[in-house]
């Protein structure tokens, strides 16, 4: 209650809107303060390749004290289709965000015209939230435009880089060469929470960061190269094991040479090192946060887009494809209510985060979500154990990446090979292909975790794997499951392609 007091502002104008503004609130609310929210969204961190191991600081202040989810998942392993699920709380056949290209959806015309309009910023703001944004927005955004709800916005033009860049800052072009973005994402956050503290503000705050780590092209801040040299990347059972049981992209690699294993290890290392920028920003913030005594009306999210392999299946360092390594993503969340330390098996969605931070709002959760609000399992975790109570059936959906321009002329082959992500580094290895395009049901229910896939190329391939018996997918199942089961998955596909809103959560 003391920050509510605390919190008036000095400008008697804006004081007395906020006034009102803050009645309004206390009515609706009735006497219940709003808390602050934050937001940490990494990039392409894995949990599987224990992605979460250069976070120390962030697993003492977020995870343990408060919980930590076992079984959190992106709904697409890409990019842009994750961060427009994570703002519109739908799956990503919804908001149409296909790709990481405008002619995908990634930052086009719907999604300014549909989307942006009615995302969670517009929502927090309508509930009084002063809202701050600061780092990667869109693979395609590219300044034209501060995004509807943002009190105070700098987004990142284009893909993650850590140097050398454009933000879009509050409506103006900034370029930086040689300030190191995730330093400069701290730092812009702190300013902002310093304000809003110092101007005595009423509302409650809303703060989304999103640091390029741990993307390509994996840059670590300079105090911490060489941090994990002595490091290689996780053998996992299928390190370097080509394997003809998968869809054809897999199916069809190679055993890795020495060098490209060697560059996987060199990747592996700085991905955790440029990590470690982002655990110095999140202690940071916390320890501002308890300073001035906002800690404990703040719910602190830490979660990433999508997952990353290293090596896995022989592919060698890429998401996109329905694997446990591209498709588990790190969520921790603590704040009021969540008990220290809570371990917590509920089987939750990027598409959740949304509807929960609403719930978190005391707003109503609109109708078009097709996300549901994982605060009951943070307020009363499950006891561990997979049965009943985590019945659940997520969708994840991808749609192959590639056109006649994707083709890498530095790589042998040509357009007609219809492949993408062909690069240099990896062995002219490509990551992606045309037909890589899939949908699958991440199933959990009483002593059942598994994930049943369908491609959506010339043979209809299947995938199917058992993770209670064979947590590295190692061997297909789908051709061993009785045809009615097979049948019933086949059924649980259609509808979830299909599902909007309530129907996506039968
Ligand atoms: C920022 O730069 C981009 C080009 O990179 C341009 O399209 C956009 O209009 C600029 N935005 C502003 C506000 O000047
Ligand atoms: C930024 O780009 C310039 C020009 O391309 C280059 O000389 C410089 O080394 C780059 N800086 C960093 C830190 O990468
Ligand atoms: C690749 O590395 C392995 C293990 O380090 C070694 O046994 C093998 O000889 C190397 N192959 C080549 C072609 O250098
Ligand atoms: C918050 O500050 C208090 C007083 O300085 C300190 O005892 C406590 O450990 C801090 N908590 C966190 C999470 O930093
Ligand atoms: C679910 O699991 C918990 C802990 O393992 C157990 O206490 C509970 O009885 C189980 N519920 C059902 C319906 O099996
Ligand atoms: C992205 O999706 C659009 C629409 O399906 C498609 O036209 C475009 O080629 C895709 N881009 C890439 C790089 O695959
Ligand atoms: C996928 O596309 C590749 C490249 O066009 C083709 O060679 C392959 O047969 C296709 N595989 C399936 C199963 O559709
Ligand atoms: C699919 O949807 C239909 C219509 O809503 C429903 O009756 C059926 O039970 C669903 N099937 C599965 C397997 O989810």
């Amino acid at each position: 209650m003391e920050n509510w007091f605390q919190r008036q502002h000095t400008s008697p104008a804006l004081r007395a809107l906020n006034l009102i503004l803050s009645l309004s609130l206390l009515c609706l609310v009735s006497g219940y303060v709003l808390p602050n929210i934050v937001v940490i969204l990494s990039d392409d961190q894995d949990v599987e390749l224990h992605g979460m191991f250069p976070l120390q600081e962030t697993m003492d202040l977020i995870g343990r004290a408060g919980a930590q989810f076992n079984n959190a998942y992106t709904s697409t392993p890409l990019c842009c289709p994750a961060r427009a699920s994570i703002l519109t709380g739908q799956y990503a056949h919804n908001h149409r965000t296909t790709n990481n290209s405008i002619s995908g959806g990634c930052n086009g015309q719907l999604w300014k015209t549909r989307s942006e309009p009615r995302a969670l910023p517009v929502l927090l703001a309508e509930r009084g939230y002063r809202t701050f944004y600061a780092g990667k927005y869109l693979n395609e955004f590219r300044g034209e435009h501060v995004p509807p709800g943002w009190t105070e916005f700098h987004g990142l033009h284009g893909n993650s880089r850590y140097y050398n860049y454009t933000l879009l800052q509050n409506g103006r072009n900034v370029s930086y060469t040689d300030t190191y973005l995730t330093d400069l994402i701290s730092d812009l956050a702190v300013d902002f929470i310093q304000q809003e503290v110092q101007w005595k503000r009423m509302n409650p705050f809303f703060v989304m960061l999103a640091p390029p780590a741990a993307h390509a092209p994996y840059t670590p801040a300079p105090r911490h190269e060489g941090t994990f040299a002595k490091w290689k990347a996780l053998r996992t059972p299928s390190f370097n094991v080509p394997t003809k049981d998968k869809h054809w992209l897999v199916g069809s690699s190679k055993v890795l040479p020495n060098e490209t294993i060697a560059t996987i290890d060199k990747y592996f290392q700085k991905r955790w090192e440029s990590l470690l920028a982002v655990d110095e920003m999140v202690s940071t913030l916390v320890a501002l946060l308890n300073e001035t005594q906002l800690l404990d009306n703040t719910y602190i999210v830490y979660t990433s887009d999508n997952g990353y392999h290293l090596g896995q299946f022989s592919q060698p360092f890429d998401k996109r494809q329905p694997y446990e390594t591209d498709i588990r993503v790190p969520l921790l969340v603590r704040g009021p209510g969540i008990a220290k330390g809570s371990d917590i098996q509920s089987v939750v969605s990027l598409i959740d985060l949304a509807p929960t931070i609403l719930t978190w709002a005391n707003a109503l959760i609109p109708s078009y979500m097709d996300g549901q609000s994982f605060n009951e399992n943070l307020l009363k975790p499950l006891p561990s154990g997979i049965n009943e109570t985590y019945k659940r059936h997520l969708l994840i959906e991808y749609w192959g990446e590639g056109n006649y321009k994707t083709y890498n002329p530095e790589c042998p082959g040509s357009p007609k090979d219809r492949l993408a992500q062909c690069t240099t580094d990896a062995d002219c290895h490509c990551q992606d292909a045309w037909n890589n395009t899939y949908a699958c049901v991440r199933d959990f229910q009483y002593k059942v975790d598994r994930i049943y896939c369908e491609f959506r190329d010339t043979e209809n391939t299947l995938e199917a794997y058992d993770l209670k018996e064979d947590p590295y997918q190692m061997k297909n199942i789908a051709y061993d499951l009785l045809p009615i089961e097979r049948a019933l998955y086949g059924i649980m596909l259609q509808n979830l392609t299909k599902c909007s809103g309530h129907s996506c959560n039968l």
